[in-house]
């Protein structure tokens, strides 16, 4: 592995900051501890500091050696920095302090190597142009990324392109993923509010059983999987909760049912809400109850542009080896917020392979734990994309 020799030096500093960063976990918009820790390192690096955007976001600012010159002068680099509500299980010495809370997606690990990618390159100035780099809160559910793009993160901090990175377990310790298009998928939330008529358990007949009602729904929007969506077209549709009635005796007078939707076009995501809908009606039509459905899109689809993806494989080639880079990896139903920042400039969000799997070393599983192997890699990734973008010569 061509690693940079610096940052395999730099190791053993940045392990430990990972695991402080691990024992310290803040979910959305709470980060305050990694917020105060990436500016500290950020300033002691000579870097200009940027805090505040989006409540706890911060981005760090570094001039190469050199003027920018080619048709790339800047380039934005993005971790996030946010935890999860999980109780750890880990075990470790440096498992999470705050109750309740775990960095068990990784995060403290892509915060460091971000920031060892910056110490680096603010010791090495070896580029010509501009680096960004951002560190972004509440990846996790809350958009944060959305959040720092209304607050004009690219007008207050321009850049040409930008470009994310995510540990990947199960992918081998030194390898790299990076699919051209859509490579995650976008996250809407919906709920389905059916309103009967409640009675007697034993005198059906007398009201309108909203159970019923919503069981048949539960079936029913399946086919739009099924029947409505071409077999080559990805859709997922999970019904995640069905609430209704409270006794043994009695039929309820509603019921409701939430759950997620998952797409790569918004063709697909527009048929899949008016199917929806149509389904709804048509079987509150049916059954004698009223029914509304409340449709919330979240996150985009993470579309990574040609040329970027071309630049992060070949980056990735130059650390890693041509041979443990990925360019035809499956995509992911799973949805990530860099999403926006994507839908603003041209990019590409890459893998990294994070080891095995296995024990419990699952993203959002509460016995995982970031591979601080990974450390050097991954930040020699980010110091070699910003020396190939913005060459000095
Ligand atoms: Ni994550």
């Amino acid at each position: 592995m061509a690693v940079i020799p610096r940052l395999n030096e730099l190791k053993p500093t940045l392990t430990s900051w990972r695991r402080d960063l691990h024992a310290h976990p803040q979910t959305a918009f709470e980060e305050t501890y990694a917020s105060g820790f990436i500016a500290t390192r950020l300033k002691e690096a000579g870097i200009e500091v940027h805090q505040g955007m989006a409540k706890t976001g911060v981005v760090g600012t570094l001039k190469g050696k050199v003027p920018g010159k080619g048709k790339v002068k800047a380039v934005g680099l993005r971790a996030d920095i946010d935890a999860l509500d999980i109780t750890e299980q880990t075990g470790l010495p440096y498992q999470s302090k705050f109750p309740g809370k775990m960095h068990a997606c990784g995060h403290d690990g892509h915060t460091t190597m971000l920031l060892g990618a910056a110490l680096y390159l603010a010791e090495t100035r070896n580029f010509a142009g501009t680096v960004q780099f951002i560190f972004q809160p509440a990846e996790e559910n809350e958009g944060g990324g959305k959040v720092m793009c209304q607050e004009g993160l690219f007008e207050k901090f321009p850049v040409d392109c930008v470009f994310g990175m995510h540990n990947w377990p199960g992918l081998p310790l030194g390898e790299f993923s990076a699919l051209t298009g859509p490579c995650m998928a976008a996250f809407d939330v919906f709920e389905i509010k059916v309103t009967g008529k409640g009675t007697h358990a034993a005198m059906p007949h007398l009201g309108i059983d909203p159970i019923v009602a919503g069981s048949q729904m539960v079936n029913a929007l399946q086919t739009i999987v099924s029947r409505n969506t071409a077999a080559i077209d990805q859709l997922v549709l999970t019904i995640t909760q069905f609430h209704a009635g409270d006794t043994w005796n009695v039929i309820p007078g509603d019921a409701t049912l939430r759950g997620t939707v998952r797409t790569f076009s918004p063709a697909v995501q527009d048929a899949a809400e008016a199917g929806m809908k149509r389904v709804i009606d048509g079987i509150a039509a049916a059954t004698g109850c009223t029914a509304t459905l409340r449709y919330e899109r979240r996150y985009p689809a993470t579309i990574n542009t040609a040329a970027e993806t071309v630049w992060a494989a070949e980056t990735a080639a130059d650390v890693v080896g041509e041979q443990n880079v990925h360019t035809d990896p499956p995509p992911c139903m799973g949805s990530e917020d860099f999403a926006y920042m994507l839908n603003e400039r041209p990019g590409c969000y890459i893998w990294a392979g994070n080891g095995p799997a296995d024990n419990g070393r699952m993203l959002h599983n509460a016995k995982y734990d970031f591979n601080d192997d990974l450390i050097p890699v991954g930040a020699s990734y980010w110091a070699r994309l910003v020396e190939r973008l913005l060459p000095v010569e």
